[in-house]
Formats: C-alpha cells, structure tokens, sequence
C-alpha cells in the first residue's frame, strides 16, 4: 500500500539535543525534509503550530502476552496503546505462552506482529536452561536481542544454571538484555516474611522480599560475566541506588558493551505508594524506598543509566486482586503513559525535554543499532508524534486502551497530550482514533 506524502507545517521539532521551528515532509515511510520552511503539495497537511514534534518514542521492554495469555492483552491492543501515547516503536519480551524458545515460536510472534501492529515491532528470543543452540541461531540483524530471566517474574523463564550462563554469555552475538535479581535471596527472604506473618504477607514486604541486595548480587554476576566474555550486555528495570554505582559513563554509549536500562515506575512510585495502591504496583524488580528511587534520576542525567523504558505488564484486575502475596502477578500497565510521566517531571524541572528525547528515542536507537530510526533527520524512517503542550486531561477509564482497562495513574491529571502519531510514515492515531489500514514495520539492526 502506498505510505504517500505528510507534511508538518510550523511545530517545534526536538531532535539531537535542539529545538527548532521547522517544517517536514515525509514520503514513502521516510523523512524526506526537513527545512524552516517547505512549499509542496501533500496528500496530507498538519498544521503543528504551537506543538512539539517529537521522534517516535523506542520502548525496548514490553510484555504484550501473545501468544497464549491474551486474556490479559494481544499485540494488537497494547500496540495501539503504544502509538496513543507516542511510541512508535516496541520490543517485546518473551514470557509469552508458550515461551519463545524456539525459531519457530520466535517466528510465529512475528507473523502476529507483521499482522495487527499498528507500531514497529521486534520480539526477543527467550532462553532456558537447555536452549542455547536453539537461542545461538538467532539473527541479529532481525531480532533485538535475547533475553535472560536471572531473576524469576512471571513464566517459567528463569536460567539460574551458572554453566548454562556463561556458556550463553561466551558464545552469543546478539545483545543479551537480562532481569537481574538473585534468586536464593530472593527466597530466604520469602521465608523469613512467611514465618513472620504466615499467609497474610502485606504487599508492603515486596521490596524486602525482592530486595536492593538480591537486585546487586545478581546485576554484578551478570557484569562480571559479560566483562570475562565481551559480552554486550544490557541489564533491564535498574532498580536501586546501589546498582547505579556499577555503571559508567566516561564512554559515549556508542562505544559501551554494558548498559542499563530504568523504568518509569522505578522514577516516579516509593514505597509509601504500596499504601495508596497496593498490588497495582506490585512488580519484579520491586518499587522500593525512596532513597532508591531518588538514586536513579542522578544516574539517568549522568549517563550511568542510558534508556528509559516502560517493562509495561499488564495483568487483569481480578488477578490483581488476590491477596494472597504469592498469587498477585507483579507488573502494571504503562506504555500508554511513558512519555505523559517523563513529560511532567519536565514540567516540574527534574529533566530537560532534550534529555527526554536522548533517552526514550536516540539513546535505544543507538544501543540497540536499529536502522534508520530514533532520530527526526532527513532519511530517517517517519516515526513522528505531535505532542500539545497545552491540553490538560485526566487518566480514566474512557481513555486507557490497555485491554485490562486498568492503570496505576487512573485520576492523574496531565498537562500535555500526544495529538498525533506517524509510524513508518502513515499516520497511525489521530486524537483518540486509530487508523490502522497500514501496519509498522518490523525493525532491523545495523549489526
Ligand atoms: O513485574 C514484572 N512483570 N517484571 C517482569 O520482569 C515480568 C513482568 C511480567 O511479565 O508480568
């Protein structure tokens, strides 16, 4: 199907540390101008006065549940998320059902995506205590990376076989992105709060159960072993102040061979938000302290931390409503939301716009070598998101897209909304309105 001709008149475009008033023209799926000033004909106009043109957001963790957990989201649900709230670009995990473990698993969830997905995908390849030569064959050039539970979350996906671990790490070419949280202290600490409070363990423990120490122990085996193999690692969901002294940042990320990834909800929730919300924030690694959570953002703005990302899992109500401790999921919804909470801790001076666009669409661009993405520069492929500054509104039912109908920020306000989003150069959501005769384009890398 022919992508055709947008032109974006008169918005302020944030691209590579500038803001500007620039006009773009975009063509057949790519930035083909961008000029203070651009007369020609288009199949579209915006008009993008008084908005900021923003590059497509680049979520590198996401849980989207398909195949086989699609009571609590599909691809094609949460990808519509996605582009509602300026992500033009997802990777997603592989804890689906069954696990992605194979070519042929890892295939099937491509052919769902090239179906129904209103963004750009990728899928990373799972891996298992005996999978590795199944996981070896993957294609870098086509696949994001592979991940590693070191820590187990939902699925059974966990490698906890040190020889299975380092064989992986010695031998694989793509980027390995890994959950780091230890496993042994993480179930001594579950004993001791089951003897202490028996069935009734209050979610308040989950960062004592999951705690920063467990987060530590597992994050530096997991940089140890990619420094003995030159491994190119990428740990997810740091967590805790004591990990963000592990990381550096007297190289350009360019040149890294490890880096970290924080989340929204590790930035914005503490512990005393357990109180207000319970298990909605329940999540592996657990929201803790607020002497970690004050920890991250120095870690962000210094380059020790090189992405933000959302780890968005969305598990239904009901099942978030058990109270037994061991039987609520951890993970909440946020894909929708990521640039809406990055954006207010701009409006309140903790970030500047600029680094907010390093970190959510360049900085993953260059971490993971995509091609042609992550950047408002001629040539590039047009994801594109038009964002009013001025729109205030109120996160509620009517306006999640997430199938579970549920989000932690359910009575927030917010200043600022996404207006419109443009993936691979077709305009993909409009004001609450899909437009989904075109689909995104799966991802590739420049490795
Ligand atoms: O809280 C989490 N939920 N952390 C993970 O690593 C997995 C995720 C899920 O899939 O539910």
């Amino acid at each position: 199907m022919r992508k055709g001709t947008i032109l974006i008149k008169g918005g302020t475009i944030v691209n590579r540390g500038t803001r500007t008033v620039c006009d773009l023209y975009l063509k057949d799926g790519f930035i083909e101008q961008v000029a203070p000033s651009i007369d020609r004909s288009a199949d579209r106009e915006i008009n993008a006065e008084g908005c900021l043109v923003l590059p497509g957001i680049i979520d590198d963790q996401v849980h989207f549940r398909e195949p086989g957990l699609t009571h609590k989201a599909t691809i094609k649900t949460e990808s519509r998320a996605a582009v509602a709230g300026g992500t033009t670009t997802w990777m997603e995990m592989p804890n689906t059902k069954p696990s992605a473990l194979t070519q042929r698993l890892l295939q099937d969830k491509y052919d769902i995506g090239a179906a129904v997905s209103p963004a750009n995908y990728s899928f990373y390849m799972g891996a298992s205590n005996d999978n590795r030569e199944e996981a070896l064959r993957t294609d870098p050039k086509t696949v994001c990376g592979l991940k590693i539970f070191m820590g187990s979350s939902t699925g059974n996906m966990l490698v906890d076989d040190e020889k299975t671990l380092d064989a992986l790490f010695s031998d694989c070419p793509l980027l390995i992105a890994t959950h780091c949280e230890d496993e042994a202290t993480i179930r001594g600490n579950a004993a001791a709060a089951r003897a202490k409070y028996g069935d009734n363990i209050p979610v308040v423990e989950h960062p004592n159960i999951r705690s920063a120490a467990g987060c530590l122990k597992s994050s530096t085996l997991a940089i140890e072993l990619a420094k003995r193999h030159n491994t190119r690692l990428h740990i997810l969901h740091i967590s805790t102040a004591e990990e963000a002294e592990i990381f550096r940042n007297d190289i350009p990320l360019a040149e890294k061979r490890i880096t970290a990834e924080v989340c929204v909800h590790h930035l914005t929730f503490n512990a005393d938000d357990y109180l207000r919300l319970g298990n909605k924030i329940k999540c592996n690694p657990a929201i803790k302290s607020e002497h970690h959570r004050k920890a991250l953002l120095p870690a962000l703005l210094d380059d020790r931390f090189d992405v933000i990302a959302t780890d968005h899992a969305p598990h239904t109500a009901e099942e978030k409503a058990q109270t037994d401790y061991f039987k609520a999921p951890g993970g909440l919804p946020l894909v929708q939301h990521s640039l809406d909470m990055m954006m207010r801790m701009v409006q309140r001076g903790e970030i500047s716009l600029e680094r907010v666009i390093e970190k959510m669409c360049h900085a993953p661009a260059i971490c993971f070598e995509i091609d042609r993405r992550g950047y408002l520069d001629e040539g590039m492929w047009a994801d594109v998101v038009i964002y009013d500054p001025a729109t205030e509104w109120t996160v509620a039912q009517d306006n999640i897209f997430y199938k579970v109908g549920w989000s932690p920020l359910e009575g927030e306000q917010f200043k600022g909304r996404v207006r419109q989003t443009i993936v691979s150069g077709h305009l993909a959501y409009d004001r609450g309105l899909f437009f989904e005769e075109m689909k995104g384009e799966r991802v590739l890398f420049d490795r």
